[in-house]
């Protein structure tokens, strides 16, 4: 068969051991022949290609990033777009495609399945937050980094006597903030699902000083809400520009540092704030993401051979699995109710009352 890929939406560690994994299952077990769309759904609408073979793959495993490049171009704001793409699908006789994306790579893929087109997805968001997979390559990866991060904060808060407050990504779920933020042995813990109340998380803070722990580490997902007082439940998360990309998200970032001035003026503790950005998002990635982009993969290539189409690969408990690929699997993911439960179980009662 002659196989398409691609990989759609912000890059995370993995991409290149999914490739990998399919290119060499495909010609060593199938004899299929591949080819590269460069830059997400932009390679395919504008025809940008490369060839695929298992010399391109060989030594991709360990890095980070996309041999293939990645984009947000969304064909749906392209005049005639995903006709384009299935144009252009066609005209290199591609027998079936693999899209390696979050939800918005895979409403277009769904969109040309309803064209007749045979596309498979893979799952990848760094958030975690697909609804159809337990877990997505390039999260654990993001944890350890996150993690790492905190633990070195901590010897600098310490040191300083000060409030450390470490922004992760997360955009409307918090499961890097939640894992990293347990993992880390942070003292607040702020995720998108819940708007905070900034004077509880200031009383935790004081709270800890009152006890003789000088400092205090608060971790923070980008898209943390500050609830208002007129209704607690909704907050308005921090963008940093205005503006949305092709799929209509808006650019976050700066929670950190709004959190950061509001506890230094509340409590008059010196307050810092770290960013860890795109650092999440490169390098290369953890064992368990590789063997998991790897078996991503590899699946992948079997379903493509078992005919079965308009499917996403998906983690469920230790197994890998094919489901349909509809609305229901690409809705938002969020935290678990259980493992917030795990995080204010360890803090003072007045952090469950910040975030419950
Ligand atoms: O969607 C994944 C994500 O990493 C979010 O956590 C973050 O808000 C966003 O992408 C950043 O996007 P970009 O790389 O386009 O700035």
């Amino acid at each position: 068969m002659k196989i398409g890929i691609l990989t759609g939406g912000g890059d995370c560690p993995g991409l290149n051991a999914v490739i990998r994994a399919a290119v060499r299952k495909g010609i060593f077990h199938y004899g299929d022949e591949f080819i590269g769309f460069l830059e997400g759904w932009r390679g395919v609408l504008e025809d940008k290609t490369v060839p695929l073979g298992l010399n391109e793959v060989a030594g991709i495993l360990p890095r980070g990033g996309t041999i293939l490049r990645t984009s947000r171009t969304n064909p749906d704001k392209h005049q005639g777009g995903v006709g384009r793409c299935a144009e252009n699908l066609k005209k290199h006789e591609i027998d079936a495609l693999i899209a390696i994306g979050g939800d918005d790579t895979m409403r277009i893929a769904t969109k040309l399945c309803e064209l007749g087109l045979k596309v498979v997805g893979v799952p990848k968001t760094i958030d975690n937050d697909l609804s159809g997979t337990d877990f997505c390559f390039g999260f654990d990866t993001a944890v350890n980094v996150a993690t790492s991060a905190i633990d070195r904060v901590h010897t600098t808060a310490e040191a300083h006597a000060r409030v450390m407050v470490v922004e992760v990504m997360g955009r409307d779920s918090g499961w890097i903030a939640i894992y990293s933020g347990l993992a880390g042995g942070a003292d607040v813990i702020l995720v998108p699902e819940r708007p905070f109340d900034i004077e509880e998380v200031t009383a935790v803070i004081r709270k800890r000083y009152e006890r003789g722990r000088l400092f205090s580490i608060v971790v923070v997902a980008e898209g943390a809400k500050l609830a208002t007082d007129v209704d607690p439940s909704h907050g308005a998360a921090v963008v940093t520009e205005f503006g949305k990309d092709e799929f209509g998200h808006v650019r976050l970032g700066g929670i950190g540092n709004v959190l950061a001035r509001e506890i230094e003026k509340r409590t008059g503790f010196e307050t810092r704030t770290v960013v860890l950005g795109h650092i999440q998002r490169g390098g290369s990635p953890s064992a368990f993401d590789r063997v998991l982009a790897t078996r991503y993969g590899m699946a992948a290539i079997d379903a493509i051979h078992r005919n079965e189409f308009g499917m996403m690969m998906a983690l469920r408990g230790t197994q890998i699995v094919c489901v349909p690929l509809n609305e229901d699997i690409l809705r938002t993911r969020y935290v678990d109710q259980e493992l917030v439960e795990v995080a204010l179980g360890l803090h003072d009662k007045l952090v469950k009352d910040t975030v419950s």
